[in-house]
């Protein structure tokens, strides 16, 4: 089997972090690893399948000896290296928002549009995470039943904001239970006993940026932009895993046990739903897994055809580094690279 030369650039973040443990784990073919980050970074060590890999400067020039580049190092290090990446040969599958709605850019979710694969150039973009995960649910649901409106609130983890989000949370708690006045950088409210209905900017039609990309995204990987999405986002103090609640109105009768059976059966998607048991996808368990989890089913008794559910994933699993390394694996599937 071929083996590839893989660049992991934001190796030292929260997700460049997911992105090499999930390499490992997934036992990705790989020849020659090679973590890049900011100078300062510089000659830190990673450890990679037992061995010890130092990290290198990211710029022009380091990407000539790779064949693949994942990165998650936010969208000014994307903009600005990804087309350098692409240029000097290699594959850039971008985690962050700077190509996802570039016409000329398959956005993909390998459960949902691994076709769009096909035609990319060079540079693939992964989805926002709240995205990811709504979307592995909803479509096997779309696909038998048409889907015409989705509603979804979320319920973010502070990683999504990468380690800063994590580090201000474990901050805020500590100094909470101390006594001590908490120190607000990361969000623009204090994030720990909180719920803040504000991620990323907000936009001039009221929506924040987050919101907005789960409309655009939404229609960029059904390629349907008749689809109605009504999105509120929310950061709350949880650590790892968003959770989402989703109710989807859809063209065809929809009923609970028919959409349990599709779901039951769909790529990368688990039921958790049993009432008896007080079973349904909780956050605090899910941590480090990676599929997308489903449970409350039960009918919208508002409208004709409609569902409800509550769909909970790791954010640093399916909603990046699983995700981007999925990505990989398919595109050596259909002999794409
Ligand atoms: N966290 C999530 O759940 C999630 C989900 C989907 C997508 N993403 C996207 O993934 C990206 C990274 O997020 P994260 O959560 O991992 O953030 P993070 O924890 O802050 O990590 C970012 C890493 O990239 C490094 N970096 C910054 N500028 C760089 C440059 N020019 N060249 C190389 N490395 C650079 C940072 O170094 P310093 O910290 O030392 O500056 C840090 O090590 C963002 O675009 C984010 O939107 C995140």
């Amino acid at each position: 089997m071929k083996k590839y030369r893989v660049g992991v650039v934001g190796a030292l973040g929260a997700v460049g972090t997911e992105m090499l443990k999930t390499l490992e784990q997934r036992d990705f073919p790989i020849e020659k690893i090679k973590p890049l980050d900011i100078p300062e970074n510089e000659g830190k060590m990673i450890v990679f399948r037992g061995e010890r890999v130092s990290v290198e400067v990211a710029r022009e020039g380091a990407f000539k000896d790779l064949d693949i580049a994942l990165f998650s190092a936010g969208e000014a290090a994307s903009l600005k290296l990804s087309p350098v990446a692409a240029a000097e040969g290699c594959i850039v599958i971008d985690n962050s928002n700077a190509f996802r709605m570039n016409p000329a850019v398959p956005l993909v979710i390998p459960e949902v549009n691994p076709e769009d694969l096909k035609w990319h150039k060079k540079i693939i973009a992964n989805p926002n995470c709240s995205t990811i995960q709504m979307l592995v649910a909803l479509k096997p649901l779309h696909d038998h039943f048409t889907i015409r409106r989705i509603v979804v609130s979320t319920y973010q983890a502070v990683s999504g904001t990468g380690i800063p989000g994590m580090a201000e949370l474990e901050s805020q708690v500590r100094a909470y239970t101390e006594g001590k006045p908490l120190d607000v950088k990361v969000y623009p409210h204090q994030i720990a006993f909180n719920a803040i209905p504000h991620i990323d900017v907000f936009m001039e039609n009221g929506y924040s940026r987050e919101e907005m990309k789960m409309v655009n995204e939404t229609h960029k990987m059904l390629h349907d932009d008749s689809i109605a999405v009504c999105p509120t986002a929310v950061r709350i103090p949880v650590v790892r895993c968003h959770s989402e609640a989703i109710n989807i109105e859809t063209e065809k009768p929809i009923s609970v046990e028919e959409a349990r059976e599709i779901l039951e059966k769909a790529p990368g998607v688990k039921v958790m739903d049993d009432l008896s048991k007080n079973l349904y996808p909780l956050a605090a368990d899910l941590a480090g897994t990676d599929y997308v989890y489903v449970g409350r089913i039960r009918k919208d008794i508002s409208v004709e055809n409609g569902l409800n559910m509550w769909v909970v994933a790791d954010n640093l699993r399916k909603g990046a580094a699983l995700n981007a390394v999925q990505i990989a694996e398919t595109l050596i599937k259909m002999n794409l690279i």
